[in-house]
């Protein structure tokens, strides 16, 4: 673009409503947005930022299936968590939308129709697999079987769990439907695709001509590779309950593919965004003086560069300016991942800091540092909570804080609490320099926001602390004060030096705000200011604070993180109880709300006859998707007992187990079969099942009381 833009529409990564997002997320696409969106803000330019919560796609089923609730519960439960866990971080989105709003569904029914009408969709008969007992087309990761690689029974349609190869369902052995356990048939069915070959000049011209230099490297030469790998017709629609429902009467029981959607809740929540503020989301979508600006992972590269922008071209809108997509954060030497519970979730860190005693604003901007100090721009980087530390410790701490505090203790001891007079008649070269440093720390920041280098820039802020820091120890302002005796300019040469280092402080103030937020206002406090004074344009003066201005009392920026807490930290991600504490605010509500039965007499308890057993076999039950069929050894007979938990657990991993068994409980007949008992089960926050065991084994047809 060659004319300044006139308005900016910046987006992060609509998260899936499955799951709590942690820190990796954080650090890709929440944080450098929020940086770019309150310096625009700052610069008083038109920005609206947008985000919210991804609620489509098979994830949704699937996580509503490892919970045992349906699917509009778990988006309701994700939606509203994520939503107040980027709130808690500052994440200032002028809107959080959802995609299952009623509002998106109409606008990306109105996108699927206009291409549909236009004739730029194909469609495809295609044969996929069936689960007969539910009849439903099943979704690869609805479908599990033994890998053909590692031979192991935990892969998917999707991919293997135990050795990560990406598979499609063809090439499992041994498919079974997840839903049923019966093994799917094929059928063929017809779906909707974007032919992306037919734009492959527009996307070469797009990409490498006209942004192969501004955009990220890692960017262009990930849709370079995928060019010239040759573009594949995309499916747009899928045979799914769940999603938005494909807007034609010959399309029953189908929906938008979620990747088809979930970019258009961009657009839906810029809609939302206009109705809430009274404004025209058009000219953001539809002038070519906006600039959009996507911020996502690496892994959303091809949805955003590629796909995306083919659907905007077709349905007339304007295109991304830059999509800034960041590498992956490690985790102390490895890979973040959900499964394997080796995460620090964002949850985690708000509840074991921002919101402990001594945590609040401060750590909400020490997690911003350090994510930005390490933000992945153009490889991988990692997390530790050593690093964490330091960063905390030896810059934040040390240069950052100590600079601001030392610049307001000596104002106060040195200055009566004023802002001093600057003489100029005693100017001298490192006043100059000061005055300099500042000037350029200002363009520096700027040059390095403008590009998406959001380390750059917090390393300049730094950079100009630093230099504070060491401008204060070179003018020694306490040892003026106590050498020089009745020195005539004895107070002016003081007052200079404090001076520039409370202007200096402001301009600190100013840059850093889109980093740190709270920490800027905490500064504007010290001062007494009001947060106008951030305003980016006042950046580079040296007349931010008026003399004779009385200023408060300093107040600590930030605080120390303790060898402790480190130690607690790692010890937490070790044991893997990481997960357990990320969900406790959600488990205590959930708790609350399930109220304890009416009470009960010791002779009502007493009528019950709870036994120890062990599962011998266990098999499904046909046409139950939720039953299986246990045999259970009491030690003195073995019985045959029918349980709730096929969705939990399959037949063949449960056999050995010990269980405790309601043994005089009436027979009750199920599917045509007698169920003689009942096993206790223990429902966690997730809504997943656990067996009710002895804690070692013991033998069967031991009493339990
Ligand atoms: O990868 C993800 O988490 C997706 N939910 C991102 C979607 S981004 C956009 F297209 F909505
Ligand atoms: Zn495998």
């Amino acid at each position: 673009m060659n004319t300044a833009p006139k308005r900016y529409l910046i987006t992060s990564a609509l998260p899936y409503a499955n799951g709590l997002k942690h820190i990796g997320h954080l650090a890709g696409a929440y944080i450098p947005a929020d940086i770019y969106a309150r310096y625009l803000r700052s610069q008083k330019r038109d920005v609206v930022f947008v985000c919210g919560s991804d609620e489509h796609g098979t994830a949704i089923p699937i996580q509503a299936m490892k919970e045992g609730r349906t699917a509009q519960a778990i988006i309701d439960k994700y939606h509203q968590a994520m939503k107040e866990d980027f709130a808690d971080l500052k994440i200032s989105f002028d809107v959080y939308h959802r995609t299952s709003d009623p509002l998106h569904h109409e606008t990306s029914s109105e996108f699927f129709t206009y291409l549909h009408e236009r004739g730029e969709l194909e469609t495809k008969e295609t044969e996929q697999f069936f689960d007969e007992s539910s009849q439903t087309f099943l979704a690869d990761r609805f479908i599990k079987g033994t890998c053909p690689h590692c031979k192991s029974d935990r892969a998917f349609g999707d991919q293997c769990e135990s050795c990560g190869t990406t598979l499609s369902p063809d090439e499992l052995l041994h498919p079974v439907s997840t839903i049923s356990g019966n093994a799917p048939v094929k059928k063929k069915t017809t779906h909707w695709y974007l032919p992306l070959a037919k734009h492959e000049a527009f996307l070469k011209e797009w990409i490498i001509e006209e942004h192969g230099k501004d955009w990220r490297p890692s960017v262009v030469g990930q849709c370079k590779s995928w060019i010239d790998g040759g573009l594949q017709s995309r499916a747009v629609t899928r045979d799914l309950n769940w999603g938005v429902k494909v807007p034609l009467t010959e399309a029953a029981g189908k929906v938008l593919y979620v990747w088809f959607d979930a970019p258009i809740g961009y657009i839906s929540a810029t809609k939302q965004w206009a109705l809430d503020n009274n404004k025209d989301w058009k000219p953001y979508w539809y002038n070519n003086d906006t600039q959009l600006v996507h911020f996502i992972g690496k892994d959303n590269i091809v949805f955003h560069c590629i796909i995306f922008p083919v659907m905007l071209k077709l349905h007339g809108n304007i295109l991304p300016t830059n999509v800034p997509a960041n590498e992956f954060l490690n985790l102390e030497g490895d890979k973040m991942s959900t499964s394997r519970n080796w995460k620090l979730d964002m949850r985690d860190y708000i509840v074991d800091f921002v919101k402990k005693e001594n945590g609040g604003d401060q750590c909400v901007d020490m997690l911003r540092y350090y994510l930005t100090q390490i933000a992945p721009e153009s490889k991988d980087s990692e997390f530790t909570w050593k690093g964490f530390q330091d960063a905390v410790n030896s810059e934040l701490v040390s240069i950052f804080g100590n600079y601001v505090n030392r610049t307001f203790v000596l104002m106060h001891k040195l200055c009566n609490g004023k802002v001093p007079q600057f003489h100029s008649h005693l100017a001298d070269e490192k006043d100059k320099q000061i005055e300099q440093d500042i000037q350029e720390a200002k363009q520096k920041v700027e040059f390095a926001l403008e590009h998406y280098k959001f380390r750059e820039g917090l390393f300049d802020v730094m950079d100009l602390a630093r230099k504070g820091n060491k401008y204060m120890q070179e003018k020694e302002p306490w040892i003026v004060a106590k050498q020089l005796g009745n020195h005539p300019e004895k107070q002016a040469l003081i007052d200079n030096c404090l001076f520039n280092c409370l202007q200096l402080t402001a301009n600190l103030a100013i840059l850093i705000q889109p980093y740190l937020p709270a920490t800027a206002k905490k500064i504007c406090h010290m001062m007494k200011v009001v947060d106008k004074i951030l305003d980016w344009e006042n950046a580079g003066s040296m007349k931010l604070l008026s003399v004779g201005y009385t200023l408060r009392e300093p107040q600590l920026l930030f605080r120390k993180i303790e060898d402790e807490e480190i130690a607690m930290q790692l010890e937490k991600l070790k044991n893997g109880v990481m997960a357990e504490a990320s969900n406790t605010e959600l488990a205590k509500e959930e708790k609350e709300k399930l109220p304890l039965k009416p009470e009960i007499q010791f002779d009502d308890f007493g009528k019950i006859d709870l036994r120890t057993g062990t599962i011998t076999a266990a098999q499904r039950v046909p046409k139950a998707d939720k039953l299986l069929q246990l045999e259970v050894d009491l030690g003195f007979e073995k019985r045959i007992i029918l349980s709730g938990i096929a969705m939990h657990f399959q037949p063949e991993e449960i056999i050995g187990k010990q269980v405790v068994v309601v043994a005089n409980l009436s027979p009750r007949k199920m599917r045509g079969i007698d169920s003689n008992g009942m096993i206790l089960m223990a429902e966690d926050e997730h809504g997943k099942l656990h067996f009710v065991q002895p804690e070692n084994t013991i033998s069967g047809g031991a009493k339990v009381s």
